[in-house]
């Protein structure tokens, strides 16, 4: 299975900050959009979907799809129009009443 990201920055960025996703960090682009620099970094789904638990990923990079939602600072927001910052903590979508979350 291939793993690298297909997704390239189009010019080195400038500082790396240290970020956390699902509990692991990255080294993203500070004040690149979350999405897109996740992307960059390998991650291949950025949330579930709440009825199958199907992977999802970053789709329309403008604000339209909600695709790339994610949980940051207990707020569900849109990946694709959040800014890298040091120390952003941020979690995949829980599944609410999906098939994974055991009926609780
Ligand atoms: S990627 Fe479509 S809303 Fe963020």
């Amino acid at each position: 299975m291939k793993t690298a990201s297909p997704f390239k920055f189009i010019s080195p960025p400038n500082s790396l900050v240290t970020v956390c996703f699902d509990g692991k960090e990255y080294q993203l682009p500070e004040c690149e959009n979350l999405a897109a620099a996740l992307l960059a970094a390998g991650v291949q789904s950025i949330r579930q979907t709440p009825a199958s638990g199907a992977p999802r990923a970053p789709f329309c990079m403008m604000g339209a799809c909600f695709e790339c939602l994610v949980v940051i600072d207990g707020a569900t927001r849109q990946s694709c129009t959040t800014e890298v910052r040091e120390e952003l903590v941020a979690e995949k979508t829980k599944l609410v009443g999906g098939l994974d979350d055991g009926g609780s």
